[in-house]
């Protein structure tokens, strides 16, 4: 709002030879009035709406341009998300006394003609507060020259990022190829008192020359816990080794808790993090493809009981997630195909055009290609992130991400979690619930062996005995999305489209064994 953004447009878009589209000049353009007379004849509800209906079509040109947005634009949800998913949205920023200086100046700013500018622009910038947060960067203008400020925005838009936007918790997911700078960039940007880092000593042993490379020029006190590999660390005590290890050296509320890792490092280390000093912030560094693809993303936090995986935890979302796929060259290939079974997963809940793109290029994704990899990495994220943006705290379409976790979680639990990797039982978990759902004519006929035959050609199991699930079976009874009115259950209606349904755990018992 007034901080410069058609001005810093016109010269990014000038440097970098693209076209440069201003909305506030093309709707007075179109409209043949000036902003405020629009504002004023049509009211905010209806400017609103021009300004959507100018944006939105827009976007589905994804040509290199640079667009300078009307300061209210993105506070409409609809544009904002689509702002996210197909561009880089940065916003700039300035404090309100800088906005009314330059607004003086600029008269035709409808919103501030108020009597009292600063008080309007004050509530403006408080009641955008949350919207401008949803950014791929906020990028203060204050003290800085356009040229320092054009570079900034261009060097964001370089870079392979997407947004969870969650309003003033929203964070900033980026992908990266062996590049340890942007880990150290990120930590820069949080300017953290302290580092506690939470790793295991598999993943000391393949990567920590990236961690330490990432971390040489990061000047603040580092501290770590190297905790044993596996679901069985997964424990009240390993997190209470964190809790100690982080009062021992006395971290304040401006330290970072650093997970460097796979989903058990993850889950500690951000549950950790979430109740260290009522909260404390964490930043993951997925080092496995199913963190990178799942848990690094979305906040779950915790750890397992006796009585079943994941029983005890938060949600609290991380600051930052720094995806850099070269972790996946030292990653046994076990456990690519174990992350490979949440992609499978997400693709079969959310979108047919993923789960396409995995049947095509099976047998490379398997192998390990590279690029492949990073591709369906990305799409998995950008699903993840809108199922977490509209459902957080798993009230609805977030729990279509737990398909194949009933049976796959009972299937864990039973092994000990050390026969089957998560990913692998999620892949028995899926197709046993498929096939059950089916049966039960709840999922569409023809996917559980759609399923079957892709996580096949991914290298995963897909079966398991009727003796085996007869005696997970128990396990399924303390699931924790079992309650009174019974199991809340993924089903898979068309390929692509999950639906969650409730049944009894009796009817999924009998349509299971059956299967
Ligand atoms: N891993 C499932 C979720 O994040 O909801």
């Amino acid at each position: 709002m007034a901080t410069g953004k058609s001005t810093i447009g016109a010269r990014i878009a000038a440097g970098v030879g693209v076209p440069f589209l201003d909305t506030d000049a093309l709707l007075a353009q179109r409209s043949g009035k000036s902003i405020g007379e629009l504002f004023a004849s049509d009211g905010e509800a209806r400017f609103r709406e021009r300004e959507a209906e100018l944006v939105l079509p827009m976007l589905s040109d994804l040509s290199p341009r640079v667009i300078a947005l009307g300061g209210g634009t993105v506070t409409m949800p609809r544009v904002r998300h689509a702002l996210l998913e197909r561009c880089t949205l940065v916003t700039l920023t300035a404090a309100p006394e800088t906005v009314v200086a330059r607004v003086s100046s600029l008269r035709k700013r409808p919103n501030l003609w108020a009597l009292s500018p600063l008080d309007r622009a004050r509530d403006l910038l408080s009641v955008r507060h949350s919207a401008y947060a949803e950014s791929h960067a906020l990028v203060a203008t204050e003290g800085q020259t356009p040229k320092q400020i054009a570079e900034r925005v261009i060097d964001v838009a370089g870079l392979d990022t997407l947004v969870m936007p969650l309003g003033t918790r929203s964070y900033v997911v980026e992908l990266a190829n062996d590049e340890p700078s942007r880990l150290a960039a990120a930590l820069a940007e949080l300017n953290p008192s302290s580092l506690l880092v939470v790793t295991d000593q598999n993943v000391v042993a393949a990567r920590a020359q990236w961690l330490d490379a990432a971390l040489e020029g990061v000047g603040v006190a580092r501290h770590t816990v190297v905790i044993k590999a596996g679901e069985v660390s997964k424990t009240l005590a390993t997190v209470a080794r964190i809790w100690d290890e982080a009062l021992l050296h006395g971290l304040d509320r401006d330290a970072v808790v650093l997970a460097f890792g796979g989903g058990v490092v993850g889950d500690l280390a951000g549950f950790a993090a979430s109740t260290l000093l009522r909260g404390i912030r964490c930043v993951q560094v997925p080092t496995s493809l199913l963190a990178m693809v799942d848990s690094s993303v979305g906040g779950k936090t915790g750890f397992d009981h006796a009585a079943g995986k994941n029983l005890i935890g938060s949600f609290f979302q991380p600051n930052r997630v720094v995806v850099d796929v070269e972790h996946l060259s030292t990653l046994p290939k076990r456990e690519r195909a174990a992350g490979l079974a949440e992609v499978v997963k997400i693709a079969l809940v959310r979108s047919v055009d993923v789960l396409e793109q995995l049947e095509a290029a099976a047998e490379a994704i398997a192998c390990g290609d590279r690029a492949a990899l990073r591709s369906v990495v990305r799409s998995a994220i950008a699903l993840k992130i809108n199922l977490v943006r509209d459902d957080e705290r798993e009230n609805g379409s977030r729990a279509l991400l737990n398909l194949g976790h009933t049976v796959g979680h009972a299937l864990e639990s039973q092994g000990e979690y050390t026969r089957l990797l998560h990913g692998e039982a999620v892949a028995i978990g899926t197709c046993v619930e498929l096939a059950a759902t089916e049966r039960m004519g709840l999922s569409a006929p023809g996917l559980a062996a759609r399923a079957r035959l892709l996580f096949e050609r991914l290298g995963l199991p897909t079966k398991a005995s009727p003796d085996e699930l007869g005696s997970a079976w128990p396990f399924v009874l303390s699931d924790k999305k079992r309650s009174v009115a019974g199991l809340k259950l993924p089903v898979v209606t068309t390929a692509g489209h999950g639906a969650v349904v409730r049944v009894t755990v009796e009817h999924l018992r009998r349509a299971v064994l059956l299967s």
